[in-house]
């Protein structure tokens, strides 16, 4: 039997859920759904990532401990699965005995090979973002509280697979998809790739599974949590299983963790001579308007009000409708209320309340016996064949949105039929045919349902149900005549547009984001007017420039990361303003009272500029 092995990315528990992790969750389901009804041995995994600094800082700033933070948030994620009927056939959290096993296992297993080595790494370390930066990073300025640090570390040799590296995924055209990700991956290793800093000294983080062969450490999570795609079918405890599922189909991700799963993953497989799983495909972003959604920027959508105030499957249908795989969606309510009302109330709804009252009316509420051979009836039987075909061929290419439009196409052009060959005005001069056309228009429904129910498990079974169905497949024919139709409720009532400009708030209502400041929080930032009276390149810093200002009288010297944008020369003179009551801090060896205000995106940079002739310096702002 053909196996299908499909993975989710493990979500790390630092928060709960939103409408992206919800995403790539449905759309496993979708795909593992599909390739169930053809009948493969199907593997589903998700699950969460429990270890490492943000998991950490989450409990710390909750107040409770690492492991209570974690059992506290894996339910939030268990039962929004559970909502959305997710089948998934494991659930594998990272802080599981199992898991922990095996990350020491193949650690020892790649030390073992010669592939991990011990080294002392000297570097700028900043203290605020708990990690070493480069010295490009030191300069721009943006980092504070950076110390040279000196720290012995274990390092995985993940150079030397760069080359092995390359010629996999030349070798393997599907092995990351799409296209334009794998070119993105193969222009990354264009650079010599580095070596892996793979361990954590406990005394800076010590939520982390323990190296096996240095107990002052704990592993980079990274290192941690790919290991659970193994893990979970069985590496190292049952073998039969493992040889079964793995390598995995595909490792389903979204784009902003293609490089840990197209290099650091298939590096380490390789180090500990296992097999590469044969696909990674990478998603783009749901952006909500514009701009890509996320908790700081506090526009995520949550999953949880869309599904009480729409229903599931529609959010399900939605979200596998709208997003063209391995690009980027724009989730919008107006879009959401239009796909629900043309393609779900109008086009697969009114077919199944059409049918099934024209049933009621003229055939005594039973199912007609015989399909339509006319031309028409058999045109409807061909191309609800050639669905079945063509829409599997999408699926199996990961075209689920295509896919869907595929047999949407179909339900229209049995509306279509419905209209041409009119059985309401039939029925009265030619009953036979008029019963004809609707067993041929019932069958057609009754596939089309079968076709989406990997998308929308629960609406499809009442279309089923309303013509005992429930048991039948994807196959021409399926449908019995004879039988008493069940009653049925409106499968997919209207939305209206004007509702939902009330109803839209709560959805989208803007959370609080995180970083929020009080009045006097803002109050005791000191933003002052200042003149700059010198300016002058730092030695040996390409970015940096040493400003001398004027602040109200009082001198000051003010490090910045901006030679790359402003000559020394365009700076003297101007009116700038600077937080005036920042610790000072040494940066590159210099001193530096004071930051100055800049409006920057990518490579541009603008310093925020004052009317010298209006004001003078010194001048607070509010
Ligand atoms: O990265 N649009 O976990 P994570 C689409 N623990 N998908 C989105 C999305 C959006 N706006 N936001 C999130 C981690 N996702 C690691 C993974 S795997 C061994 C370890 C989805 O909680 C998308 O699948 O940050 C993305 O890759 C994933 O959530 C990141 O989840
Ligand atoms: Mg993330």
């Amino acid at each position: 039997m053909n196996t299908f092995y499909l993975t989710t990315p493990i979500y790390y528990v630092n928060d709960k859920p939103h409408i992206g992790h919800a995403y790539t969750t449905i759309l496993a389901d979708v795909l593992t759904r599909f390739h169930r009804n053809e009948g493969e041995d199907v593997f589903f995994l998700t699950g969460l990532d429990e270890h490492g600094q943000k998991v950490q800082q989450a409990a710390e700033k909750r107040n409770v401990a690492p492991k209570d933070h974690c059992d506290e948030m894996a339910p939030r994620f268990i039962e929004l699965w559970d909502k959305l009927h997710i089948k998934n056939d494991d659930f594998i959290r990272t802080t599981e005995k199992r898991h922990v096993t095996v990350v020491q296992k193949i650690l020892q297993e790649v030390f073992d090979n010669g592939d991990i080595y011990e080294d002392e790494y000297e570097g700028l370390y900043s203290v605020s973002e708990e990690r070493f930066i480069t010295e490009k990073e030191a300069e721009s300025g943006e980092f504070r509280d950076i110390k040279k640090i000196k720290e012995k570390n274990y390092f995985f040799k993940m150079s030397q697979y760069q080359q092995p590296l390359i010629d996999h995924i030349n070798n393997n055209p599907g092995f990351i998809q799409p296209e334009h990700r794998k070119n993105e991956v193969l222009g990354f290793l264009k650079k010599p790739l580095g070596d892996l800093c793979i361990s954590r000294p406990k005394s800076r983080l010590n939520w982390g599974i323990e190296l096996p062969f240095d107990s002052d450490y704990v592993t980079y999570v990274w290192f941690d949590a790919l290991i659970n795609y193994i893990t979970a079918v069985g590496f190292d405890s049952d073998e039969s299983k493992f040889n079964n599922y793995w390598p995995a189909n595909y490792h389903l991700i979204g784009k902003d963790i293609l490089t840990t799963h197209s290099v650091y993953w298939p590096t380490m497989l390789m180090s500990a001579k296992l097999p590469l799983p044969q696909g990674i495909f990478a998603h783009g972003w749901w952006l909500s308007g514009e701009s890509k959604m996320s908790k700081s920027l506090g526009n995520v959508v949550d999953p949880l009000g869309l599904i009480e105030e729409y229903g599931v499957d529609p959010v399900r249908y939605y979200l596998m409708r709208e997003m063209v795989l391995g690009q980027d969606a724009s989730f919008t309510m107006e879009s959401f209320v239009k796909r629900y009302n043309s393609d779900l109330a109008n086009d697969f709804g009114n077919l199944l309340s059409r049918v099934s009252n024209l049933m009621k009316k003229f055939f005594d509420g039973k199912i007609p016996t015989e399909e339509d051979d006319s031309d028409e009836g058999i045109a409807i039987k061909e191309k609800g064949i050639k669905t079945i075909e063509i829409m599997w061929a999408q699926i199996e290419s990961m075209r689920v949105n295509e896919a869907i439009e595929t047999t949407l196409q179909f339900v229209r052009s049995v509306n279509k039929y419905m209209e041409t060959m009119a059985p309401w005005k039939l029925a009265k001069s030619d009953p036979e045919s008029a019963g004809k056309v609707l067993f041929t228009a019932a069958e057609a429904l009754r596939l089309s349902a079968v076709l989406l129910a990997p998308v929308m498990p629960n609406r499809t079974k009442v279309v089923l149900d309303t013509f005992n169905a429930e048991e039948t497949g994807l196959e021409w024919g399926g449908l019995k005549g004879g039988v008493a139709l069940k009653p049925h409720d409106v499968l997919f009532p209207r939305i209206d547009i004007k509702k939902l400009s009330q109803s839209v708030e709560p959805v989208q209502k803007k959370a609080e984001p995180d970083n929020v400041i009080t009045f006097d929080e803002f109050q005791n930032v000191e933003l002052k007017t200042a003149m700059v009276l010198e300016a002058e390149k730092v030695d040996g810093a390409d970015k940096l420039l040493t400003l001398q200002v004027d602040i109200g009288g009082e001198k000051r010297q003010i490090i910045s990361g901006i030679a790359l944008h402003y000559t020394p020369e365009e700076l003297v003179g101007k009116m700038i303003v600077v937080v005036a009551n920042l610790k000072p801090a040494t940066i590159f060896g210099v001193e530096s009272h004071g930051m100055l205000l800049a409006a920057s995106k990518g490579k541009n940079l603008t310093l925020i500029t004052i009317d010298s002739d209006k004001v003078a310096s010194g001048m607070r702002i509010h």
